[in-house]
């Protein structure tokens, strides 16, 4: 396989996000191991870096001091070919400690399949950095536990407590459900086996569907109870979405009160969470809805969300933009219209947008065509209906190309009374919509060069105020 290009060629490429990281070169999947040490924010990710497809996963790395503007660092983690991680460095976290830092991952060896083996392994940085990680000698530090027919063992997250770290392993168990196996440790070196923290009821947990293998889980625990996240596996090699499990946690055992998706758009998957002194912040993986030509052409695959703030609103999870990316706005764009018509314009917006709508008076319907070509013939678009309970991105016409996604996705938007506020952020090929709790992530490929339109129609004697601000860049140019 050649290495893929990247740099400065994949900077030229239109739908490489500008606010959205990407791997500087090469295949992105799932964000891991956040933490915030010395007045940086440090974020990894699943990344090949030799190609632009899924293979035999590093550790990628980058860090921050603002959580908008990043910077690439050299790999943190790598396999090694006669280690517990030789055919990959699977996902994990990251948590401060005494001497500097430690990344607990999924070392994997085998075929990618039911037979393949898993286990936590532990590595660990003392440079005030973090660019130098050294493996320890004792890896695995978790193997899997005897006795259970496991659907994988995988993706460890880590905390502490009084009594010592704790980690949660993705799982499932066969013919029962998805499971949270718990391990406890002095030193993250040796752990106990503490049993199962949650598993599943069939494919089903608290009602809300969940498959048969729980990949990358996290847990937060705050005033208003416990919330885990999981992302559902269905244990033959598909990846669904992520749900939020909200119960109540003693310690060993979470109580499933109930649960839901976390976004409602088929493209955003194995979030990673950081509690932020009490902010809970969450980056998540959007993975390609194209064909891999486009990847192999450009030189890298796949984009990461920015951080977006994670609560409990009224006992289910709630995710809002992060209000830094307000620092990325570079020019705010006039937009011709009025609410007599309801209907507002900016003719070439762009296709890196921050897109506020506030809708008021009548507001129960609207309608945003987004990245528009001047005649249609390319265009998204989003559909706010308030009356129906429905919140729609239609990517039937995102693009001319042929081998992308083009449907309608089609998602329930919790009704509210009085003003609506809407955010769009609009990122070459990503979209995102927050309008209530849950948003929806969708990746859209337009081709023309002058696709870049915004068009906003709401019900008639609605009041809307639309303001627009296109957006820089999250890395400096590779
Ligand atoms: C989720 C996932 C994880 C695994 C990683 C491998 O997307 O399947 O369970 O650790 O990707 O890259």
């Amino acid at each position: 396989m050649s290495p893929p290009r990247g740099g400065a060629e994949a900077e030229g490429d239109r739908h490489r996000p500008r606010f959205h990281l990407t791997a500087p070169a090469g295949w992105i999947n799932d964000p891991v191991g956040a933490l915030r040490r010395a007045g940086r924010y440090h974020l990894f990710y699943q990344h090949n870096p030799h190609g632009t497809q899924w293979a035999r996963p590093h550790w990628g790395h980058v860090d921050s001091r603002d959580l908008v503007h990043w910077r690439y660092l050299p790999e943190a983690l790598a396999p090694d070919a006669d280690g517990a991680d030789a055919d990959g460095c699977f996902s994990g976290s990251g948590v401060v400690t005494e001497e500097g830092a430690a990344l607990l991952y999924t070392g994997v060896r085998g075929a990618v399949g039911p037979g393949q083996w898993q286990a936590t392994c532990l590595a660990t940085s003392t440079d005030p950095g973090l660019r130098d990680w050294a493996k320890a000698a004792g890896n695995p530090v978790t193997p899997p536990p005897r006795g259970l027919r496991l659907t994988g063992f995988r993706d460890p997250f880590v905390w502490w407590v009084e009594d010592g770290w704790h980690q949660l392993v993705g799982s499932g168990i066969v013919g029962r459900g998805g499971a949270l196996l718990h391990f406890r440790s002095p030193d993250l070196r040796h752990w106990e086996d503490l049993g199962a923290a949650l598993v599943g009821e069939g494919e089903h947990v608290a009602g809300e569907w969940a498959g048969r293998m729980w990949e990358c889980p996290s847990l937060l625990q705050g005033p208003d109870g416990a919330l885990a996240l999981v992302s559902v596996h269905d244990g033959d090699m598909t990846t669904h979405h992520t749900i939020g499990i909200v119960g109540d946690f003693d310690g060993a055992t979470l109580r499933p009160e109930r649960a839901r998706r976390l976004d409602l758009g088929p493209d955003w998957y194995a979030p990673c969470v950081l509690d932020d002194d009490g902010r809970w912040l969450v980056w998540g993986w959007s993975q390609e809805a194209r064909g891999p030509a486009g990847p192999a052409r450009a030189g890298w695959s796949g984009t990461l969300t920015p951080a977006r703030v994670l609560t409990l609103a009224d006992g289910w999870p709630r995710l809002d933009p992060l209000p830094e990316l307000a620092r990325l706005r570079q020019r705010r764009l006039p937009v011709d219209g009025s609410s007599v018509e309801s209907s507002w314009r900016a003719a070439t917006a762009g296709d890196a947008l921050d897109i506020e709508l506030t809708l008021t008076g009548g507001g129960e319907a609207a309608a945003l065509r987004l990245l528009a070509s001047p005649d249609g013939e390319e265009a998204t678009t989003v559909t706010i209906d308030r009356a129906a309970g429905r919140l729609e991105l239609d990517r039937r016409r995102s693009s001319r190309a042929e081998d992308v996604t083009a449907d309608v996705v089609t998602a329930p938007l919790v009704a509210t009374e009085g003003p609506l506020a809407v955010r769009v952020l609009v990122d070459r090929s990503i979209v995102e919509v927050f309008a209530g709790a849950q948003p929806l992530t969708a990746r859209v490929y337009p081709v023309r060069a002058d696709s870049q339109g915004l068009e906003v129609t709401a019900s008639p004697a609605t009041r809307a105020s639309l303001v627009v601000h296109t957006m820089g860049g999250a890395t400096p140019p590779a």
